[in-house]
């Protein structure tokens, strides 16, 4: 598919995850076929700020591909400011604004999904990024509980210059809760003429298949299902090109991928500043005995006991 004049090989994307999706964990993902990318979400004052931790939280590198980086906030202003510091520092191929996010940490000050009930701000936000860079810009966004005001606003973002937009079919009030509602993304494929990704719940090859059949859409977007199982995007990919599944990942292709993660992690300095006792839990995820190893990872305090306690699940017979 095409997305913001680029052409990428397959159409799953790894989804923005606070505190998940750093550049380590997104090279891996890359390295395992997911077809773009993106930072966590990214506060445009704080990099207005100046902040050193923001910055590394919006990094990338040419190995990474088509990625977006994803930004938040509620004044087109400052946001067209941040992404211009953005992109002269890191040239991003994309940038992504953030219309999800349900927590009032972000909603407070306007942002989030609660830029959802200004469609002039929305439309201004999108204008001012289209006026200003010459990098293409992407929207996430979730849904109102009404479908003719949730393509409206889709509409407003296309009609504003958006590259794409991808579709979580939860309101606000859900948060994570309930199950996303296919039906929106229907409808704004539907309607709408840019690449349009549907995401929410697709945790697997048949949910994938499900959610592009149903849809129509152009792309799929994958959130907490690759959370330590980056190869989650292959097996999907597979299933899709051959109708054939393959077997989910080992005990002891999970230890590699941590192993690997770990190493990006201490390539781009990052291994100090991430709890990777709780990163390395997401890898145990699925595999039987599991809970076994996630109590022995609760005393692991270096890198090599982290590691161990997998070898500890990878021996058959583990108690369940
Ligand atoms: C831990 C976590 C962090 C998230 N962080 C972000 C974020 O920074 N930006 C964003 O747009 N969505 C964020 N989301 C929402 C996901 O991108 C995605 O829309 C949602 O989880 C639904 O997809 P899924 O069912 O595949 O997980 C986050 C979700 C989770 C669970």
């Amino acid at each position: 598919m095409k997305i913001g004049g680029y052409s990428i090989s397959g159409n799953i994307f790894l989804a923005p995850l606070a505190d998940v999706t750093n550049i380590a964990y997104r090279l891996l993902c890359k390295q395992h076929g997911a077809s773009v990318t993106y930072t966590e979400m990214i506060s445009s004052d704080a990099v207005l700020n100046g902040n050193s931790q923001t910055f590394r939280r919006a990094m990338t590198c040419k190995e990474e591909g088509v990625m977006g980086i994803q930004l938040f906030g509620n004044s087109p202003e400052k946001i067209t400011a941040a992404a211009r510091i953005l992109e002269e520092r890191y040239s991003p191929p994309m940038f992504d604004i953030n219309l999800g996010c349900p927590f009032p940490v972000v909603t407070k000050n306007g942002g989030g999904s609660a830029l959802l009930r200004s469609v002039d701000l929305v439309q201004d936000i999108f204008m001012n990024l289209n006026e200003n860079l010459t990098t293409p810009v992407s929207a996430k966004m979730r849904v109102l509980g009404n479908t003719d005001a949730t393509v409206r606003i889709a509409r407003v973002i296309e009609d504003a210059g958006a590259c794409a937009i991808t579709v979580h079919g939860r309101t606000r009030s859900q948060k994570y809760g309930g199950t996303s509602d296919l039906e929106y993304a229907k409808l704004i494929k539907s309607e709408l003429s840019i690449p349009i990704i549907v995401n929410g719940d697709i945790r697997d090859e048949h949910s994938a298949e499900h959610a592009l059949a149903y849809t129509g859409c152009d792309g799929l977007m994958i959130g907490r299902a690759a959370m330590g199982d980056p190869r989650l995007f292959d097996r999907i990919s597979y299933y899709l090109e051959t109708g054939e599944c393959i077997a989910p990942a080992t005990c002891t292709q999970r230890r590699d991928d941590l192993i690997n993660y770990v190493e990006l992690l201490e390539r781009f300095d990052l291994l100090g500043s991430m709890n990777i006792r709780s990163h390395a839990q997401w890898f145990t995820r699925g595999l039987d005995g599991s809970r076994k190893v996630r109590q022995l990872l609760n005393h692991a305090d270096d890198m090599s006991s982290i590691i161990e306690c997998f070898d500890v699940l990878c021996e058959p017979n583990v108690d369940q």
